[in-house]
């Protein structure tokens, strides 16, 4: 089986590399990435060296690339993370959303519909369901909540997600989609919220903290997205959406105070910063339908993934700290107005 894997170098994508490599030593993967400021070549060393591993730059919407990638190396499976992933940067400039999440897409589907892959899966996220009301703790995302996207990067992975949904109804493209809650674990860019938590409250800055820290996210420990994807490869139905999530949800500011607990931090860095533009207010999944149809369960409890994650951070702080002494400063001094 060989696999064509693209965003590898981003957070969930090569964690899902270094799973698969695992899970399946037989199998060829092909990681396909652009390395963006979110990439990072640097991740995928351990296995740069593993025969069954190949690294190529490159960017999904380069029509030209992509197809003669696909002509050249036949893949099976095509399983996409390459995505921009930040609301924040989508507030500020939402064209590359629309080109990488979008037209990137199309075109890895269409070169997978001219060289006939037999799986095409989407990576997508729960935030194309818009949100939920805080007060309204019995309310889910299932998989028939209506779109509604907030940001324009939910409306750009929406937009993803219909055209995935378009190519399988009509060129019978056989596609899966995901949509899973909040990551966290190894290698996050420090720009998300619990990546940015510990890195700023290992040297003593401020952590800022949205309006009032009362909106709630689903936390999923990244290797059990790892795990569902490859359970949806082998055994989910094509042309199904699945939603993935482990019940875990939390307000910004428990996660927060937990991390601050954990790395033995005071509460007085927190800082209440002004609310980003739109807001999501809930975000919570039903995931029965992955549950009863493929039997995937969460294994990782947030305690114990949480406490495997700031130790991540604080053994691998070469990793996050040569990221975040390149451009990443520049955009948090545009972002938060200091250091
Ligand atoms: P990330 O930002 O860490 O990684 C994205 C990767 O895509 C980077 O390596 C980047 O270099 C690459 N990339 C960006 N533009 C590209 C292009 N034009 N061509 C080729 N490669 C390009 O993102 P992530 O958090 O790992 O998310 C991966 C996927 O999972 C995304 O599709 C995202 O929407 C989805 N998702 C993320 C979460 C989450 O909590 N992080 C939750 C649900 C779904
Ligand atoms: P984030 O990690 O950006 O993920 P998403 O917006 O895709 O859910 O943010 C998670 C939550 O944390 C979200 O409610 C916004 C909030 N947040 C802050 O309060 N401060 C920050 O500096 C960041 C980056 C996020």
């Amino acid at each position: 089986m060989k696999l064509l894997i693209t965003g590898a170098a981003g957070f969930i994508g090569s964690n899902f590399v270094f799973y698969m490599l695992k899970e399946h030593p037989d199998y060829e993967i092909v990681a396909y990435d652009d390395l963006t400021y979110a990439g990072n070549l640097a991740t995928l060393q351990p296995v740069l060296e593993n025969s069954h591993f190949k690294f190529v730059k490159g960017d999904v919407a380069d029509r030209r690339r992509v197809f003669s990638l696909f002509e050249n190396e036949k893949f099976d499976v095509v399983v996409n993370f390459a995505a921009e992933s930040h609301v924040d940067r989508s507030i500020e400039d939402p064209g590359v959303f629309l080109k990488t999440n979008v037209l990137g897409t199309q075109t890895l589907m269409d070169a997978a519909r001219r060289f006939k892959v037999k799986r095409f899966h989407q990576v997508g996220t729960d935030e194309v369901y818009g949100d939920l009301p805080l007060e309204r703790k019995d309310l889910f995302f299932t998989e028939q909540t209506p779109i509604t996207a907030s940001s324009p990067y939910s409306a750009s992975k929406a937009s993803a997600d219909l055209l995935v949904m378009a190519y399988c109804r009509t060129y019978q493209l056989p596609v899966t989609i995901s949509r899973c809650s909040n990551n966290y674990g190894p290698y996050q860019f420090p720009e998300k919220l619990i990546p940015l938590i510990i890195s700023r409250a290992m040297e003593d800055k401020e952590i800022p903290v949205y309006g009032k820290g009362e909106n709630v996210r689903d936390w999923l420990y990244v290797v059990d997205h790892c795990k569902a994807i490859d359970q949806i490869l082998h055994n989910g139905k094509e042309g199904s959406i699945y939603n993935v999530g482990g019940h875990n949800e939390r307000t910004n500011i428990e996660v927060v105070r937990t991390v601050l607990k954990l790395l033995g931090k005071q509460e007085n860095l927190i800082t209440f910063v002004k609310d980003r533009k739109g807001h999501d207010l809930r975000y919570a999944i039903d995931p029965s339908k992955i549950s009863n149809e493929l039997g995937w369960e969460p294994e990782t409890s947030f305690e114990e993934g949480i406490r495997h994650t700031v130790d991540w951070y604080i053994e691998n702080r070469k990793w996050w700290e040569d990221i975040i002494s390149g451009d990443y400063q520049q955009y948090y001094v545009q972002m938060y107005g200091s250091n």
